[in-house]
């Protein structure tokens, strides 16, 4: 393999090879997107160039490339482990209605291949298995076995793996092929469909081919396109075959900075390892969005800023590091990027609102910490309640993900039902939205999410019929793109009974349902039969929310809201996955199609 040490190197091989297949650069778009109210961070390189993937003439022609810097809040749980990141910096190309399929992958591969020298034998892939929206990907699977690529080296999966949907409800999307690197050990075998753990990926091709339309239908689309993107710290991982990115030259000077303050070895123990990398990450895309000019707050983009910047701080207290220490380790991202002067001028600005950030935290972090432990040590039962999650929020400035984090370190849980609804009390909406937006990466578009909590209600009262009146909701998360369920019950449920709760809900949605809402005591909302979680302080009034069909009541709870008015606003349900959550507990995650 080629030796390519530093981001740079790896850019300009790429940018060049593609200018070399007549394509033109695309300037590097700011983090905070200018013209998009709907996103928070630009997430990835496709994200500039929407308007032209939907058919816009582009000043500089049908054959793009780009690298574009990039955060995903949706990965932040995942760091800490070998290949996630917050803030990531994408290599992109892009077909607008010029090459498609053949070349896109004939391109690919001879990068990988011929420019990086990677061993083709390292190389597995993933392609589209087909549904009944859109056929198998063939065409792809072909074009890879005609290059060389050996037969068990190609998975076909799924749309959850290997589909890209429209940022937003409606527009272009398509079936993908995503090419992985051999991390395991020994020699390469198998394909990410078999050991996905040793299969680690650096590169997606999307194909572009179809509309998808606000009846949940999907249209060929006239103008097909390619989108590709390749994450710059993966692959230099994979050339100077790191363990991790963390590894590479683009994060190590941060955890050597941090062995330095805390005394600690990189390496020696898996929680301090991950504490480094976890601090790594969030104080390079804190410098990041400090350098747009965005200062730490309590939305949007702020409010992400100051979780990145607050939990930095509490895993350096758990490897040991005491007193300031975050300007220390942003001063070492500056050289790092010396093509981004918008760092250098923003310099004293980044520095001095970490610092402020640091300080702010640092002084109720210890309180916050003893209260946590008083608390572990009285708590009765395993579960956090939304009252305790909130004063911890109120008081401490712990965000709610952070304690949510100290619990699951501890064995507990939170009961995330009860701190929205605390929050709902301190009209603290505006908040609840942007944890939405957190989460997803995306805007919380809230049409979608709107739809899934309405759904929630849905699937509860199809669960309860299908298994019986011990079901109750444990849990709820809801992205705009999916929802995840937890609810008491023993056992796995089967195929049919899945398929019978999808079926019920799928009626009720198809019956266009009214949704009523209306304001009462507890008390009342008791008498009326409305599930809620009762042990929750609800305030003076709650709102409760019904569902009717001409004969009975589908559902009735408390809730906090947002819902739709008519269950015909849904769309098709669609159950992922279900599996168990914990003791008594399973999950399900489900979309809407
Ligand atoms: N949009 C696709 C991705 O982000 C390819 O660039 O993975």
């Amino acid at each position: 393999m080629k030796p390519v040490k530093t981001r740079q190197e790896l850019i300009k091989l790429y940018i060049d090879f593609f200018k070399s297949k007549q394509h033109k650069e695309v300037p590097n778009s700011p983090l905070i997107p200018q013209n998009d109210p709907t996103v928070l961070f630009t997430t990835a390189g496709m994200h500039p160039l929407v308007p032209y993937l939907l058919g816009q003439k582009h000043p500089l022609g049908k054959r793009l490339c780009s690298v574009q810097r990039c955060i995903r809040t949706n990965d932040i749980d995942s760091v800490g482990d070998r290949f996630h990141n917050t803030f990531f910096e994408m290599l992109g190309n892009w077909s607008l209605g010029d090459y498609f399929k053949s070349e896109s992958i004939e391109y690919s591969f001879e990068f990988l291949t011929k420019t990086l020298g990677i061993p083709p034998d390292m190389i597995a892939v993933t392609c589209f298995k087909g549904d009944k929206d859109a056929p198998i990907d063939k065409e792809a699977a072909e074009r890879w076995k005609n290059l060389g690529l050996k037969e068990d080296r190609i998975a076909f999966l799924s749309k959850e793996d290997n589909w890209w949907n429209p940022p937003g409800q409606t527009g272009p999307c398509g079936p993908d092929t995503e090419i992985f690197f051999w991390v395991g050990t020994g020699k390469p075998h198998g394909n990410p469909g078999v050991n996905p753990k040793e299969w680690a990926e650096i590169w997606n091709n999307v194909f572009m081919q179809y509309e998808k339309r606000e009846d949940g239908s999907f249209a060929e689309l006239k103008q097909k396109n390619v989108d590709t993107g390749m994450g710059i710290e993966r692959t230099l991982a994979i050339l100077n075959k790191c363990e991790s990115v963390h590894e590479t030259n683009m994060l190590f000077p941060l955890i050597q900075k941090q062995e330095h303050l805390s005394g600690k070895k990189y390496g020696n123990e898996p929680n301090e390892t991950k504490s480094m990398r976890i601090i790594a990450d969030h104080i390079r895309a804190s410098v990041m969005i400090l350098a747009e000019k965005k200062a730490p707050s309590n939305v949007e983009q702020g409010y992400v800023l100051r979780r990145l910047i607050r939990r930095a701080i509490r895993h350096a207290r758990l490897i040991g590091i005491e007193g300031k220490f975050t300007k220390a380790i942003a001063e070492e991202v500056f050289p790092l990027y010396p093509d981004y002067s918008y760092l250098e001028a923003n310099k004293a600005f980044i520095l001095t609102e970490l610092e402020k950030e640091e300080e702010r935290f640092s002084e109720v972090l210890e309180k916050g910490i003893r209260y946590f432990a008083r608390l572990k040590e009285t708590i009765q039962g395993k579960v956090i309640d939304g009252k305790t999650a909130f004063l911890l929020y109120q008081s401490f400035g712990f965000p709610i993900e952070m304690t949510q984090e100290l619990a699951r370190e501890n064995n507990l849980e939170v009961d995330i039902i009860g701190y929205e609804q605390e929050q709902a009390m301190h009209q603290e909406l505006s908040r609840t939205a942007t944890e939405g937006k957190f989460k997803s990466g995306l805007a919380d578009n809230s049409e979608a999410t709107t739809r899934l909590h309405t759904t929630a209600h849905l699937m509860l009262a199809a669960l309860r019929q299908v298994l019986g009146g011990h079901v109750e909701q444990r849990g709820s998360n809801i992205t705009a793109e999916r929802i995840r369920f937890d609810f008491s019950h023993d056992e796995k449920l089967t195929p049919k009974q899945l398929k019978e709760v999808e079926r019920i809900v799928n009626d009720n949605i198809k019956n266009n349902l009214d949704v009523k809402r209306e304001e009462m005591t507890v008390d009342e909302a008791k008498k009326t039969g409305a599930m809620g979680v009762f042990e929750h302080k609800y305030g003076e009034k709650v709102s409760v929310y019904t569902i009717c069909d001409p004969n009975n009541i589908v559902s009735r709870e408390i809730c906090a809201g947002p819902h739709v008015t008519n269950t015909k606003e849904i769309g098709r349900f669609k159950i992922q996955k279900e599996e168990a959550s914990s003791k008594g507990v399973r999950r399900i995650k489900a979309i809407l199609e």
